[in-house]
């Protein structure tokens, strides 16, 4: 195994960071880059009892041995970034041509009205820089002083990497609901989010994949505006646990019980050779904080065996509390 990608199933907030960090440690990849969006993103890591809120950084940081890369594709705001590696500690590369976000753009997107009230985008800038890279006149990394130590040819460096055999890890952002050709238009992001678009964000042709692993979470959340099918009330939430605020934004999620037909459209639309199912002790308490195998019995397993059947894919991680190392890793089972 060389090249996993990991990537959002839903509408985003699955989880991702959590899974992300674990195979950080697990795999011990030479290399994990960043793809996806942009600031938009918020990856929560919790990993030995302290807890990081990231929208650029990726989420393995928490793997000092790793190279931290972010790709072309991905929306740099040089402010969140430089704090981040100060929070982390780390250093993380900057591809020459991410596109960068300036004031200019978060002003856009806050004040917008078809963006902020009808779409209830997360301020970011992210659809505003976007829309100026598309008219060709978006700053570019290689053009911010601030960067320039930093900046570097993450295909080249991915890419050599991998004919070296080396582990490399791809980091999505969002999700593949939320993504402008295949979500649920016009309340998506502004780009696409899809496994392949993880790999053009980086550098890296479809050729080079080995695994793509899809996150699930046990149910499902959405933030900002658009269809949710089978959405429960703020009261179901409660009592169910369910209750959940956005990271970047603050805004509670909506929600929603786990939905089959979208996990096999999410599965279709990345190729997804596994899937990563997420906050399943929140639904089984009884697998809380576990790393036992074991545990998959019961209700658990018949859950688990309903998303294979009707994915046709196999659940190789399940996550059992908020911590990286919180996790139950059916890989070697598979
Ligand atoms: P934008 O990506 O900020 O333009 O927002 C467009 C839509 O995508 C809004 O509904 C946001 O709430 C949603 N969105 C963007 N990024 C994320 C994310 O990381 N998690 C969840 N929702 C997101
Ligand atoms: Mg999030």
């Amino acid at each position: 195994m060389t090249l996993s990608v990991i990537c959002g199933g839903f509408w985003g907030d699955e989880g991702k960071g959590k899974v992300l960090s674990y195979l950080a440690l697990k795999d011990n990849p030479a290399i994990i880059a960043r793809a996806g969006v942009g600031t938009n993103a918020g990856h929560t890591i919790q990993f030995e009892g302290k807890e990081y809120k990231l929208r650029m950084i990726p989420s393995g940081f928490i793997n000092p041995n790793a190279r931290l890369l972010i790709g072309a594709g991905v929306l740099v705001d040089p402010k969140v970034l430089l704090k981040e590696m100060k929070e982390t500690n780390s250093k993380c590369g900057v591809d020459f041509q991410s596109g960068i976000i300036e004031e200019k753009h978060k002003e856009i997107d806050t004040t917008s009205a078809h963006l902020k009230e009808k779409l209830g985008t997360t301020g970011s800038g992210t659809g505003p820089a976007n829309q100026d890279r598309a008219m060709r006149t978006l700053k570019l990394a290689k053009d911010i002083p601030e960067l320039e130590p930093y900046l570097t040819d993450v295909s080249v460096e991915i890419n050599e990497a991998l004919d070296e055999g080396k582990v490399v890890q791809a980091e999505g952002s969002q999700a593949i609901l939320l993504s402008l050709f295949h979500g649920s238009y016009p309340f998506v992001t502004s780009k696409d989010t899809s496994a392949a678009a993880i790999c053009s964000d980086i550098g890296v042709g479809p050729t080079k994949v080995d695994e793509v692993i899809v996150v699930f979470k046990a149910y499902v959340t959405r933030v900002g505006t658009g269809e949710l099918p089978g959405e429960l009330p703020l009261e179901e939430l409660e009592k169910r646990g369910w209750v959940e605020y956005g990271a970047v934004t603050g805004r509670p999620r909506r929600a929603a019980p786990f939905n089959y037909d979208l996990a096999r459209k999410a599965v279709r639309l990345n190729g997804a050779t596994q899937i990563a199912l997420t906050k399943l002790d929140i639904i089984y308490p009884e697998i809380s904080k576990s790393n036992n195998v074991d545990q998959i019995k019961g209700e658990v397993e018949e859950f688990i065996d309903s998303i294979e059947e009707v994915t046709k894919t196999k659940v190789s991680i399940i996550g059992t509390g908020p911590s990286a190392e919180d996790i139950i890793d059916l890989r070697k089972n598979i």
